[in-house]
């Protein structure tokens, strides 16, 4: 079966094409390499022995996804392609809005004229905002974003529901995930952020490998064991395995189906450090400053229904998120170079 994957070249998207092709799914990918490196696909040929179709391109583009659907006869997509930084979605609103929601509106456009009617989407635990209770079953309140990166993930879903009500010919899957980490287990994938890390694991991983100084814990007053935020990390090939979970689904049965893609077990910034520290042989460096503003003080997934419904769970622990993770980084020291 042939799928597409939008934003095939980024973080998610790679890890999950080389999990497909060992699945026996052939992906062509979509990617504009506005946040990836071309690099990636050479890898992605060396871990699997094939190399995947790739047409570089906008999603906004209709006419582009026309041809692509025309050439390639995909049964399904999934659709990772758009922008996640937080802060910059906070600077850069119109960018974040038509990429994320404009960008899925032509996909959709052109799916449709393609008569492709199944979608597996990329959404995000942001949609939940400030939990009010923990685990979060994917019945948890929505909506109560705190930014436009997260307001953009909210508006899809929305767009999404409204479509599969009016046309309930289509399968449409929303998977929201907890917080993708970790790496290829070979050392020769993994996550490429450009600039200064957002998120902790790039972050502690650059700390560890001497490209920074020293980690900034952002808090240790929160009402957790530590005093540090609580997360649900899940090692990526875990996700990219629950992608071909929901693939299958998606394939088979038309509706509307929701699944949180986490662990179920929540980790300490401390948790982590202390976990990286121990897989790459030598103290992470850090110091504690203030709460990071919109920072919530835990989050972590109810599995249940996935587990139930997609007959996928999470099997790999924190101890390879950080070992797997740091294999990449001291392999690849600045990350991808093309
Ligand atoms: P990523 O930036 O590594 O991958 C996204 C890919 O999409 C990149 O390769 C980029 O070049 C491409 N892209 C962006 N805009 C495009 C456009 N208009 N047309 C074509 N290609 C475009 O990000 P990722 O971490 O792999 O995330 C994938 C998806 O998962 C995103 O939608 C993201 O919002 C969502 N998500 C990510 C996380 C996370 O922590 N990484 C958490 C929750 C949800
Ligand atoms: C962030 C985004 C979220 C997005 C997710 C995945 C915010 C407020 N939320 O989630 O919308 O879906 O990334 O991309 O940005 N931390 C530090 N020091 C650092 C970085 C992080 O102490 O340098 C702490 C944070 O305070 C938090 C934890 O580490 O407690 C995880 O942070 P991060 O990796 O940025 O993920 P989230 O905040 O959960």
């Amino acid at each position: 079966m042939n799928v597409l994957i939008t934003g095939g070249m980024g973080y998610i998207g790679s890890h999950t094409c080389v999990q497909m092709i060992a699945a026996g799914i052939t992906p062509v990918i979509v990617d504009n390499l506005c946040n990836a490196k071309a690099e990636v696909l050479n890898r992605v040929e060396a871990l699997t022995g094939v190399r995947p179709r790739f047409f570089v391109g906008d999603i906004r583009d209709e006419a582009f996804l026309d041809s692509v659907f025309a050439q390639t006869s995909v049964k399904a997509v999934v659709h990772f392609a758009g922008l996640k930084a937080v802060g910059e979605s906070v600077s850069k609103p119109i960018e974040y809005y038509d990429n994320n929601v404009n960008g899925t509106l032509v996909l959709l456009r052109s799916m449709r004229k393609a008569g492709v009617k199944s979608l597996v989407f990329s959404s995000s635990a942001t949609v939940y905002g400030d939990p009010q209770q923990v685990p979060i079953t994917e019945s948890s309140p929505t909506g109560a974003t705190t930014n436009p990166y997260g307001r953009s993930k909210y508006m899809v879903e929305q767009c999404l529901t409204d479509l599969f009500a009016a046309e309930p010919d289509w399968s449409i899957t929303l998977l929201r995930y907890f917080n993708p980490v970790g790496a290829h287990p070979s050392g020769s994938m993994g996550e490429d952020p450009q600039g200064i890390p957002n998120n902790l694991m790039p972050f502690i991983a650059q700390v560890a490998v001497g490209r920074r100084d020293k980690l900034a814990v952002f808090g240790d007053d929160y009402a957790t064991p530590d005093g540090t935020g609580v997360r649900d990390y899940i090692h990526v090939m875990d996700l990219a395995d629950g992608h071909i979970a929901a693939l299958d689904k998606a394939g088979s049965e038309a509706g509307l189906h929701i699944f949180n893609l986490g662990t179920g077990k929540g980790s300490s910034v401390l948790d982590m450090v202390n976990a990286f520290s121990d897989a790459c042989g030598q103290p992470v460096p850090y110091e504690i400053c203030p709460r990071r503003p919109g920072d919530i003080a835990e989050c972590w997934a109810s599995t249940e229904k996935a587990r139930q419904q997609l007959g996928w769970q999470a099997t790999r622990s924190v101890a390879e998120m950080t070992r797997d993770t740091w294999r990449w980084q001291s392999q690849n020291p600045q990350g991808y170079q093309d």
